[in-house]
């Protein structure tokens, strides 16, 4: 715990006088918390926001946050509380510091949180939050099964809070272009799609490869939240999943067994007839790397009776998309331009939208959606069976 600028762990000898005034502080604190909470909803100019999970992302969420005039980030946590501190210290937060949720919880009153932990963690902190009356923001997945997500989200209502998942496909200029050429009919009657994400795997943290984690809800759910977000929920889902490279050595734990796919091949049958594929994994050569840089590769394609789309790069950084819809001249390349979006903007765009009190299109009942489809390809795969789902949400999106 960080109070008045020292950093507390366990081992340390805390004087019975030092716990007595940490204590009478952190009281003061949660009912400040709750009077400036009140004070909050009445009028809210700038949102306060706590990150939980200071590795690798957080590189890209601080600073995208920070370039928002609406939000603020108070508070930095880590359960590797050393990374919580240099973050604090490379991007010049001016946050108060944890080294775990419950004190963070305590410490300095914040109004929304962003999770960026391991992925197996994400549903229990994201349930302390929302019971300790907070906003969340969380990367993907939003929880870890499809129950404890509709839990979550059912939680949240019911406090009058709001609850969002990663990723932020949707906010993109490409996917917008892509869901009116379709919705406008310019590809004619729809019938199938495809999409993939691949590379060689993150090398800095077992949790990808543990129970929990896996190629489905690393990279794979760009391109599910993209095709479902596209063509319409899924009604029902096949899969195929493997592990191709049984081990692996990673800078956390050295060498690990791989607990959870690293390959995935999901099929998912839309209303209408349509039917898309989703091919990812860790496995997968790429020369642009985890970062992407100055990918080409067409990794999503729409295809229908009077025209096809394939955006070229990943979803997530894409640079532009090719309309095909004519005999007679050659496709063109459309959205070549960002217009600003970025794929690490979600929490910032959630948060700027609950002080502007606007809906944002990124929905989280689109993104339980595909969590249910994460779990149910994995059932489908064990069992062998076709497996229907359950959940829907508002389509079009745009
Ligand atoms: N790295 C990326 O480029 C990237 C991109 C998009 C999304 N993501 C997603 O972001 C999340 C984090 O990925 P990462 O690559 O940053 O992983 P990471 O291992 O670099 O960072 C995770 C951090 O969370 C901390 N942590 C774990 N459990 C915690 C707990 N209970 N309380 C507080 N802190 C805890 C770890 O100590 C670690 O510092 C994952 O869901 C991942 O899928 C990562």
């Amino acid at each position: 715990m960080y109070i008045g600028g020292k950093y507390f762990t366990m081992q340390e000898n805390i004087s019975r006088q030092q716990f007595l005034s940490m204590s009478a502080a952190a009281g003061a604190a949660m009912l400040l918390g709750s009077l400036e909470g009140w004070a909050a909803e009445k009028q809210l100019t700038k949102l306060r926001v706590a990150i939980i999970g200071c590795g690798s992302v957080s590189n890209r969420y601080i600073p995208h946050l920070q370039t928002s005039a609406l939000i603020q980030i108070v508070s930095l946590c880590d359960i590797k509380p050393e990374r919580a501190i240099a973050q604090n210290k490379e991007y010049k937060v001016n946050a108060a510091t944890y080294g775990n949720i419950d004190d963070m919880l305590k410490g300095v009153p914040f109004d929304m949180m962003v999770t960026l932990t391991d992925m197996q963690k994400h549903g229990i902190l994201n349930k302390k939050a929302l019971l300790a009356g907070k906003h969340v923001w969380s990367e993907k997945p939003m929880a870890n099964t499809y129950a404890e997500g509709k839990a979550l989200l059912e939680l949240a209502r019911s406090k009058g809070l709001k609850l969002w998942g990663a990723p932020a496909v949707v906010n993109s200029p490409q996917f917008a272009f892509m869901s009116k050429s379709i919705q406008a009919g310019k590809l004619g009657r729809i019938a199938s799609a495809h999409g993939q994400y691949g590379h060689t795997g993150p090398t800095w943290s077992a949790f990808f490869y543990e129970k929990g984690g896996g190629s489905m809800p690393d990279l794979g759910v760009y391109n599910m939240a993209t095709l479902t977000g596209l063509l319409g929920p899924a009604k029902s889902v096949m899969a195929m999943l493997s592990i191709v490279n049984p081990e692996r050595t990673v800078d956390d734990k050295g060498k690990i067994k791989v607990e959870a796919e690293d390959n995935a091949h999901v099929l998912l049958e839309h209303a209408n007839g349509v039917i898309s594929h989703v091919m990812c994994g860790f496995n997968y050569f790429d020369p642009h790397g985890h970062e992407a840089k100055g990918q080409e590769l067409h990794s999503i394609q729409i295809f229908g009776d009077k025209g096809n789309m394939r955006l070229i790069g990943y979803d997530w950084e894409t640079n532009g998309v090719i309309l095909d819809d004519s005999w007679e001249r050659a496709g063109v390349l459309h959205e070549k331009e960002t217009g600003g979006y970025q794929w690490q903007e979600g929490a910032t765009k959630v948060g700027e939208s609950i002080v502007n009190k606007t809906e944002p299109r990124i929905n989280v009942e689109h993104a339980l959606h595909v969590l249910e489809i994460i779990e149910a390809a994995r059932k489908s795969s064990a069992t062998g069976m076709k497996v229907k789902l359950t959940s829907s949400f508002q389509w079009p999106m745009i």
